[in-house]
């Protein structure tokens, strides 16, 4: 990151010890947020007006989640004109999935299996954020998700390190560009670090209970990523791992992040999880909770108020140096720097922002994020003069489009099913019946919903999660669908006519009887602002399906958390069936749903997997290749995944790796041959210590449509000459 280090320097030496502590305190928009008390009875909100006075005073770094001319303006103009050094806020917002037009969620985005197509999303949503005078977002998150139960699944990009990072780091460079001159640009903000996701039994804000090694190996490289992306920030998790709080973790944010990772940017708390390392039960005091996350790496503290109440203190008795403080004051003084602040401390506000091209786009993304997992006799895409009745709580509503954190958007230009389908289809060839509510039965609703059925040749039934179901603090123990549309459900099975379920969701669903007795069924996860549109395009033919699922899709909640990279244990479950296996007494084996699998409205066969050689040294490189097919006639765009198996190793792992993926276009009845370049060192694996280790012997090796499928070939990764 530019920035002139004299003039921050200088800048430095003329700042007074509450002034430095000021531009270490983040603080909402003045906001009562709803129930924040509860969480911690001590935190105090102060009023808008003594807010102002404390900018004034220059207390205050910069405020999250206000946007506008208004509000931005007024707020920087105190900062720059009336404060004593006239430092100017900086400006952030969860711009997590768009500003005003929302995009698809992160883990329908995952789906898509195309993160320079996040990174065009990212852009887009910076633009628009920024011409509202906002600087910095907290996104992405960069958190590996493997139990469905956990409600922010719905902001992760699954359960893969290799997709997690990818999309992370492509986030990142939308956001931020090249230069976080340009005033349509924001600072990216790497979250929830470290192993937010790793909520044990997939509860909201629970510890984080994994080994050294699976942290370093899956859940640690999303966020380098982001931070080899350039990320400005980086979020500290609410939970604990290995029983430090995140928030006060040494090990993590300094040890790792600065030390082995050479992160030169500013790390922000979560809300109040400075504050929380009290309740964790490691501070006994607000001043210990300071001393011990400021020493631990944290530079700034998001609205507790800590660091206000607290540093000054510490620095006073010598527990905290204030050369210190001084470096982490640099850090954020430099990061509004290279924001260009200090020369225009409006940028971006007020500029002029099209929504068309954001809403186009949005279409877009909306098509390629969607999850074709069942399409019995072809029944998608519907036959042009198909009658559809359209039926379900999601059938002619606006306000569970988004999904979580769309605080910002416009909801009502979205697009909703019945618009989307009367646009498509003309009002003739569509009845819309909403048949029952989210989680309750509506009087007369099955009625009215049998009805539209049988005037219509087939139902589109539109179920799944509000928008309410998913995010944070919103984790299930239950994750299938709520008796009332299943009820729903099977009254359209009763009906006989086809029935193509468009699933709304921000998590793998365990929806076992759903997919049974469904012909068609898509996953539509929450797309946002062009959600009725790019459905309908999909089942109507307009654009084909080509996402992929980024996390599998259980049979029973019971088996989470689920996740493609498991273990293959000494006793793995088999076909048929036999005794003291891994499996268990009362559901079948394995996910309903793979990771990577889905279907396009063409047909791809596989070859089988070859390799350039049949060994490689760790120095050198194989190519693996594979004939792909179309079969039916229709071009189909196709998600190939490269996966390894090292089957012996001095700790075990996983039965597949994905190592590489492409979404490649196969022309109707064409033949195309993929082939990945598959390095010796990339067959490693982290240590848990900060090492890599890279291990001689035997590799299997896919290239297939998904987690499950295909038939390895083998190679020899070669001991090191004289080893
Ligand atoms: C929330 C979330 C975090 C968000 C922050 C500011 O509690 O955990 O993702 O960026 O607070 O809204």
């Amino acid at each position: 990151m530019g920035t002139d280090r004299h003039f921050l320097e200088n800048l430095l030496g003329r700042m007074t010890l509450e002034e430095k502590v000021g531009q270490l305190s983040l603080y909402s928009a003045d906001v009562k947020l709803a129930g924040a008390e509860t969480v911690n009875p001590a935190l105090t909100f102060k009023a808008p007006q003594s807010r102002f006075e404390d900018i004034r005073a220059g207390r205050v770094t910069g405020v999250f989640n206000g946007y506008g001319e208004d509000y931005i303006r007024a707020l920087q103009k105190i900062a720059v004109e009336d404060s004593r050094l006239g430092i100017p806020l900086i400006f952030g917002a969860d711009v997590i999935h768009g500003f005003r037009t929302a995009f698809p969620v992160p883990l329908a985005e995952a789906a898509s299996f195309e993160p320079e197509l996040a990174e065009r999303v990212a852009e887009t949503a910076a633009a628009e954020a920024a011409a509202e005078g906002l600087h910095w977002t907290f996104a992405p998150g960069a958190d590996l998700c493997r139990d469905a139960r956990w409600g922010r699944a719905v902001e992760s990009y699954g359960e893969d390190a290799l997709v997690a990072s990818q999309f992370a780091a492509a986030r990142v460079r939308g956001f931020q560009g090249n230069d976080l001159r340009d005033p349509r640009r924001l600072m990216a903000t790497v979250k929830h670090f470290a192993a937010y996701g790793a909520a044990e039994a997939g509860l909201d804000y629970n510890t984080a209970e994994i080994s050294r090694t699976t942290l370093a190996d899956h859940y640690l490289p999303p966020y380098r990523a982001a931070v080899e992306a350039g990320a400005g920030a980086v979020m500290t998790a609410f939970n604990d791992v290995d029983g430090v709080p995140a928030s006060a973790n040494r090990e993590l944010l300094t040890g790792l992040l600065r030390e082995q990772w050479g992160f030169e940017g500013f790390v922000v708390s979560d809300y109040n999880s400075d504050f929380e390392t009290i309740v964790h039960g490691l501070a006994e005091s607000p001043r210990d909770a300071a001393r011990l996350c400021f020493l631990a790496g944290l530079d700034m503290c998001m609205q507790s108020g800590l660091y206000a109440d607290q540093l000054a203190g510490l620095v006073a008795d010598g527990a905290i140096e204030e050369a210190a403080v001084d470096r982490a004051v640099l850090r954020v003084l430099a990061a509004k720097q290279a924001l260009g602040l200090f020369e225009n401390p409006y940028r971006g506000l007020g500029a002029a922002f099209d929504p068309g091209p954001a809403r186009a786009l949005a279409r877009e993304a909306a098509r390629r994020c969607q999850v074709l997992l069942k399409n019995r006799d072809g029944v998608l895409p519907l036959k042009a003069g198909t009658r559809a009745a359209l039926i379900g709580p999601f059938a002619r509503e606006h306000q569970h489009l988004n999904g979580a954190w769309a605080i910002f958007a416009a909801n009502g230009q979205s697009v909703n099913l019945e618009q989307g389908f009367r646009a498509a289809m003309g009002d003739q060839a569509l009845i819309v019946e909403p048949g029952c509510g989210i989680a309750e039965a509506l009087p007369g609703g099955l009625e009215a919903a049998v009805a539209a059925a049988a005037a219509a040749d087939v139902v589109l039934l539109a179920l799944g999660e509000g928008q309410h179901m998913s995010g944070e603090s919103r984790s299930r123990t239950d994750i299938g669908l709520p008796s009332a549309q299943i009820e729903l459900a099977r009254a359209m099975q009763r009906t006989g006519k086809p029935i193509v379920t468009l699933l709304r969701t921000g998590r793998p669903l365990a929806i076992p009887e759903l997919a049974e007795l469904s012909d068609a069924l898509l996953v539509t996860w929450f797309l946002g602002s062009e959600t009725g549109a790019a459905v309908a395009d999909v089942v109507l033919g307009r654009a084909a399906p080509s996402g992929r699922l980024p996390m599998s899709f259980p049979r029973h909640v019971g088996q989470a958390p689920i996740y493609y990279a498991r273990k293959a244990t000494g006793r793995p479950a088999r076909e048929p069936p036999g005794p003291f296996t891994a499996r268990y007494i009362d559901a079948e084996p394995g996910p309903l749903y793979p990771f990577g699998f889905g279907l396009g409205y063409g047909q791809v066969v596989y070859g089988p997997t070859q390799v350039s050689a049949p060994d490689l040294a760790r120095s050198g490189a194989v190519t693996v290749s594979c004939d792909l097919t179309e079969s039916a006639g229709v071009e189909v765009e196709e998600v190939v995944q490269l996966y390894v198996h090292d089957v012996a190793a001095s700790r075990v792992r996983p039965v597949r790796e994905l190592k590489a993926f492409r979404k490649v276009t196969v022309a109707a009845g064409a033949r195309l041959v993929v082939t990945f370049e598959l390095r010796g060192e990339e067959l490693g694996f982290a240590d848990g210590l900060g090492g890599w280790t890279v291990e001689p012997g035997a590799f299997e090796v896919w290239i297939a449509p998904n987690a499950e499928a295909g038939v390895p070939a083998r190679f020899v990764l070669r001991a090191e000459e004289g080893a």
